[in-house]
């Protein structure tokens, strides 16, 4: 067995279950690219501050790049018992370009390494998940997205384990060079939090909540019974006994997934419910939630927005359906309150109105005045103008109301921000 980078002072090799056990390789391989990134940093401050000679920076800077190359390849061999994928390319640096490589970790310890790489992983994943956002236009969560990666773009490394270091380092240099805003001002906080995850999937829930309801309206409207709305073929399954069946399946899915998104959240925040101060390894658990969340809200986001382009409109259907709800009522009541009549009095007026056209199996628009009349004496032949859905929708002309005009308004001001035009 290979002796482990932290075996000094162990007599005895770890039991291989306590190995299966302690492993993150098998999932936290995914940060490789940051990792890399930010070792490539760290070796280059090393060099600049005299730490290393610029020989050995050079030998570490090729070692690296070739890694990256193999891992690209494929041709990289992981290997569990060097643990994690700090471990395993720090190991697989020392066998390619010997004791330079040994150099790298001066100043470092894996729990800034780890959450170093995980701020420009979470990074990476807020830009992938924004311009999908981009494509199916969710303004707010978008916006909470960019604000939550804001506050996480603060570098930890040189934090070290959990006190800093006595060598004299510059963090401001390796910040810069990886793209963060500034260093973490506290070695035991930038060890410590995983809130920058936590907002992160937070944020992920918020908009895998909005798409779970987008989901739910239009599987509602694809069914028999609405029928508002028909997805192409190519948007949707079959079933397997039904010949009949055409099915939203991934609106149901979109539905469905919406549950593990906020699930990835709940976990996280009970991972670091009962810890103290500083790193535990119990943060270990933090990746999978993480790496789960933006998985499935990408996959929703891209799925939604397909659909939403290969749906068809039945107008004829939604124009059928309007009448049945009596949803010219409101404008009734409106219709009174012009007139002068207190609304809970036109209220009222008009539920009699609605209760007598129950009763009779008829539409507000097909009373006569008479009998609108016996109701009201408030009543008058200009009282047509406010019946019926089209007159309705007419009548609504309040800032941000369903009303024709202001809906499209508002086209216009998406139109043109979005630049569709
Ligand atoms: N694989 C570990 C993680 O993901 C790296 C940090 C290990 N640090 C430690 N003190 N054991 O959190």
């Amino acid at each position: 067995k290979e002796a482990k980078l932290w075996g000094g002072r162990f007599e005895e090799s770890v039991t291989d279950s306590v190995e299966k056990f302690t492993e993150s390789i098998s999932f936290d391989k995914a940060l490789y690219k940051h990792d890399i990134m930010g070792s490539r940093a760290h070796a280059s401050m090393l060099a600049h501050q005299g730490l290393i000679t610029d020989d050995d920076r050079d030998k570490i800077l090729d070692g690296l790049d070739a890694i990256k190359k193999q891992i690209e390849r494929g041709e990289f061999e992981w290997r569990t018992d060097r643990e994690d994928v700090h471990m395993n390319i720090e190991a697989a640096l020392t066998d390619l370009v010997g004791e330079p490589a040994k150099k790298l970790h001066t100043a470092r310890s894996r729990n800034d390494q780890v959450c170093t790489d995980f701020r420009l992983w979470c990074r990476d994943a807020i830009d992938a998940i924004v311009l999908r956002i981009k494509h199916l236009q969710l303004e707010r969560d978008a916006s909470r997205l960019l604000d939550c990666r804001a506050r996480m773009n603060f570098c930890p490394l040189g934090a070290c384990a959990l006190a800093g270091t006595g060598l004299p380092i510059d963090r401001f240099m390796t910040s810069e060079a990886l793209g963060f805003t500034a260093p973490m001002r506290n070695s035991i906080d930038a060890v410590s939090d995983r809130d920058f995850v936590m907002e992160f999937l937070a944020a992920n829930s918020i908009t895998a909540i909005h798409l779970s309801r987008l989901g739910e309206e239009w599987v509602l409207w694809a069914s028999e019974e609405f029928g508002f709305l028909t997805p192409s073929d190519s948007v949707s399954t079959g079933s397997s006994i039904m010949p009949q069946k055409k099915n939203p399946d991934p609106m149901e899915l979109v539905r469905g997934k919406s549950a593990r998104v906020v699930g990835d959240l709940v976990s996280l925040l009970v991972l670091c419910k009962g810890l103290p101060q500083a790193y535990n390894r119990d943060l270990q658990e933090d990746k999978e939630p993480a790496f789960d969340s933006a998985k499935a809200i990408m996959g929703m986001l891209e799925v939604s927005a397909e659909f939403a382009e290969n749906i068809t409109f039945n107008q004829e259907r939604i124009r059928n359906a309007l009448p049945a709800g009596h949803l010219d009522a409101t404008t009734l009541a409106d219709y009174l309150v012009k007139k002068g009549i207190p609304f809970r009095t036109s209220h009222d007026i008009v539920g009699r109105a609605v209760g007598f056209c129950v009763s009779r199996n008829r539409q507000l628009e097909h009373m006569t005045l008479t009998d609108l009349k016996s109701i009201s004496s408030t009543f008058d032949e200009d009282v047509y103008d406010f019946l019926g859905v089209e007159n309705s929708i007419k009548n609504f002309s309040s800032y941000g109301s369903t009303g024709s005009e202001c809906v499209s308004s508002q086209l216009d001001y998406w139109v043109t921000k979005l630049d569709l035009v």
